[in-house]
């Protein structure tokens, strides 16, 4: 009698378990959450405008990021902005899938090879902001990370 109900349960578990890796390879087959444009990642230095990876001033406390990241750094490393600017960050990946989440705020992306990422954020106190990968990508992973300072 319970040798059913453990068959029932282990029966039970499978499905549950196939029907997660299905659904994980659904929402794969869906792209990363931006539906962002898609880039070739061989080609990410020739292409706009990654081509150009830094910071401009597009407005009035406005700002445009444009950043590569790529075992195990950031690209540019040093973002400085005024207190009170927005900041339109536009991310790919070079190489293999890294994370980027800035402390302090709400942003905590994946950035994947192929897809350009992105976010806009608003930096209201003066400080410094710590950047992290938090996607596993190598042997360097821990040692990923950067700061955009606030002024
Ligand atoms: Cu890049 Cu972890």
């Amino acid at each position: 009698r319970s040798e059913k109900i453990w068959l029932t349960l282990s029966f039970g578990m499978i499905m549950a378990f196939m029907i997660f890796a299905g659904y994980q390879a659904f929402a794969l087959e869906m792209g990363p959450p931006s539906h962002g444009e898609r880039i070739d990642p061989q080609k990410v230095d020739q292409t706009a405008p990654f081509d150009q990876p830094g910071i401009k001033q597009i407005g009035e406390n406005e700002y445009e990021v444009v950043m590569t990241l790529q075992v195990f750094s950031f690209t540019p490393s040093d973002i400085e902005v005024p207190a009170g600017s927005t900041v339109h960050f536009t991310l790919t990946s070079k190489d293999v899938v890294h994370g980027f989440q800035v402390a302090g705020t709400n942003i905590n992306a994946m950035v994947m090879p192929g897809y350009v990422q992105k976010i806009t954020q608003k930096f209201d106190k003066a400080g410094e902001y710590l950047v992290l990968c938090n996607e596993y990508c190598g042997a360097g992973h821990q040692l990923m990370g950067t700061t955009i300072t606030v002024k």
